[in-house]
């Protein structure tokens, strides 16, 4: 059996970068900390050598911020594929703490119109992007 690949759709990759993130990844990085002393042993998933937290940041109110910020933008790539107005996203977001040489495993994210990433702290070249 022969499988032929074909590029026959692109993957899209948008990015941005809130005005404020200086200040406002500060704030969050302290949030972050606070969550790991809440939790040191995190999840075992995908993150290696590194920290992640459960799946729970769209359910704690410390986080509003960034869940909204994340909402925003998708509602903003969703009127920019033209979906339906009314549409409206839900998300579900978990953090990873990776320190140089910390990875996270292939994995997938099904049944999501969008998989995003929020880079708080990144120390390039240490630190790599998507
Ligand atoms: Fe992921």
């Amino acid at each position: 059996m022969q499988i032929i690949p074909q590029a026959l759709f692109p993957s899209m990759v948008w990015s941005t970068l809130f005005d404020d993130r200086e200040a406002f990844n500060a704030m969050l990085l302290e949030r972050i900390y606070r969550l790991r002393e809440s939790d040191p042993r995190g999840i075992i998933k995908t993150n290696v050598k590194g920290w992640q937290s459960p799946n729970i940041l769209q359910d704690l109110p410390e986080f509003n911020d960034i869940n909204l910020r994340i909402l925003q933008v998708c509602d903003k790539i969703g009127e920019s594929l033209k979906f339906n107005q009314n549409f409206e996203f839900r998300h579900q977001a978990w953090v990873n703490l990776s320190p140089p040489g910390a990875f996270n495993k292939l994995h997938f994210h099904p049944n999501c119109h969008f998989s995003g990433v929020y880079y708080v702290s990144l120390k390039a070249p240490e630190c790599g992007s998507i």
